[in-house]
């Protein structure tokens, strides 16, 4: 991606949201921080508040129980951070893992040379000044660490570049430790670090982030069906989950845009002001991990199918996404400023997030503040309720006010006790995105909202 931004106009009907938006909602309402903030901040690399971390764990939670729990042929590991470094020479991210980096000579503004514009490249021009560029240079993008106590005995070793490498690492222990037979797939999510030349634009590209993986092991005369099936289910997957359908596309990768170890490459793009860009890639690897780390590691990697007692290499299927593009997107996605109408005199802003990933399922709001049964009804309801889902019990400010306060992190439901609930014990509950209401009686209303908030996606 290249620094200047493109213009926050959609082709579709809504415009698209311009990133300043989501980072001032995110600070405001406490769902990312600025790392180290009070030391000046470190460039690409952020840290999540409490709003943040309920709609990560949301996200992380549906991801492992579509793709792990609701798949029988798929389990599960969590893999360390640190791994010998030997791993990342056999996974040819040592030699392999480089960008090329310009300056421009007169305003010193540094670029990723294949994220330039083709004729910046051609007249060798920086894009913002018009500068001379410098000549490409090579940089790694493996952050660097050591084991180890002692000087002179200390190892070097990398975060992981990449997540996935454990799931090869353990591929071998998970086929003897839990009777999977190929085909069979072992699923991750983790953190991955890259000292990225270019990080911006705010979540979308960082140095510390966290990718979920799925390495699918097939025999290789059945690699073209998996990849197929994978690819689709994943494209479902995000479909399932976002408001703008028409967003989200394919794009094959290029023959000189493949990584170092993908024979073909498919991107899921989400288009956003900053276009379209990718947010999962789906990789053919065939074997090119397997046998590197056999040749490495000196250890046999091959599978013996139990019946046919065929000995081969299993070639893979990859699906990479990253958690922190998922939790920018769908804020994105969800994102709009209502203008006043009938319904609601002052406007507003809402996040029309899915209710199952929604930070907070429900906010319980008694009418008053100041009516002491008002307040120890919805304390009730509230200690009822937090024990089944995230709820929030709210007494400041006007009615009005809460309900706003709530939209604008996507609250799905809000439970309102008011006189009449003394009376009959019926409350109002105020849905989201229609602004509409109803009555249930009070003991009907944990059953009434866990309905609507919980997993129903079939894979
Ligand atoms: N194991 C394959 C792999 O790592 P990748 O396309 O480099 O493939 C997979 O990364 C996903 O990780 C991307 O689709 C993106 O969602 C996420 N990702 C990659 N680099 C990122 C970065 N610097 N910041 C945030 N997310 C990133």
């Amino acid at each position: 991606m290249t620094q200047t931004q493109e213009p926050s106009v959609s082709t579709g009907d809504t415009p698209f949201v311009p990133i300043e938006k989501i980072v001032s909602l995110c600070k405001r309402r406490g769902f990312v921080y600025p790392n180290s903030e009070i030391y000046g901040g470190v460039s690409g690399i952020y840290d999540f508040g409490p709003l943040g971390v309920e709609l990560r764990n949301n996200i992380r939670r549906f991801w492992w129980w579509s793709m792990v729990q609701t798949n029988d042929t798929v389990v599960g590991i969590e893999g360390a951070i640190i791994t010998h470094p030997r791993v990342w020479e056999a996974s040819g991210h040592v030699e392999n893992f480089v960008d090329r980096l310009v300056d421009c000579k007169n305003c010193k503004r540094r670029f990723r040379s294949d994220h330039l514009p083709e004729e910046n490249v051609r007249l060798n021009k920086c894009p913002v000044c018009g500068g001379e560029l410098t000549e490409p240079r090579k940089f790694n993008l493996m952050m660097e660490t050591y084991i180890g106590v002692l000087e002179g005995e200390r190892m070097k070793t990398y975060l992981r570049g990449e997540a996935s490498q454990n799931i090869y690492l353990d591929y071998d222990n998970v086929l003897k430790s839990s009777r999977m037979a190929i085909p069979f797939g072992i699923c991750q999510i983790g953190k991955a670090f890259r000292n990225e030349v270019t990080p911006g634009n705010f979540l979308f590209r960082q140095r510390e982030f966290e990718q979920w993986d799925l390495q699918f092991f097939v025999h290789p005369s059945e690699m073209q069906q998996w990849f197929d099936y994978w690819k689709e289910r994943r494209f479902e997957w995000y479909q399932s989950i976002i408001n703008h359908k028409d967003r989200l596309r394919f794009r094959p990768h290029g023959a000189d845009e493949l990584a170092h170890y993908a024979k073909q490459a498919f991107d899921i793009e989400y288009q956003t002001v900053l276009g379209w860009q990718e947010w999962e890639g789906i990789h053919w690897r065939q074997d090119w991990d397997l046998s590197r780390h056999s040749e490495y590691s000196g250890q046999d990697l091959s599978y013996t199918d139990p019946e046919t007692k065929e000995r081969y290499l299993p070639w893979i299927v990859e699906t990479s996404g990253g958690v922190d593009r998922t939790f920018l997107n769908l804020l994105i996605d969800a994102y709009e400023e209502e203008p006043p109408s009938g319904k609601d005199k002052e406007g507003r802003t809402v996040l029309h997030l899915n209710p199952l990933l929604a930070p907070v399922k429900v906010a319980v709001l008694p009418l008053q503040k100041n009516k002491e049964e008002l307040v120890t009804t919805a304390r009730e309801l509230h200690a009822k309720l937090r024990r089944l889902m995230v709820s929030q019990y709210d007494d400041v400010a006007n009615i009005g006010r809460r309900y706003r306060r709530q939209d604008e992190i996507g609250t799905p439901f809000c439970v309102t006790i008011d006189f009449t609930t003394l009376e009959d014990q019926t409350v109002t509950i105020r849905e989201r995105d229609s602004m509409s209401q109803i009555r249930r009686h009070m003991n009907e209303v944990p059953a009434y909202l866990l309905e609507r908030v919980r997993w129903d996606y079939s894979v």
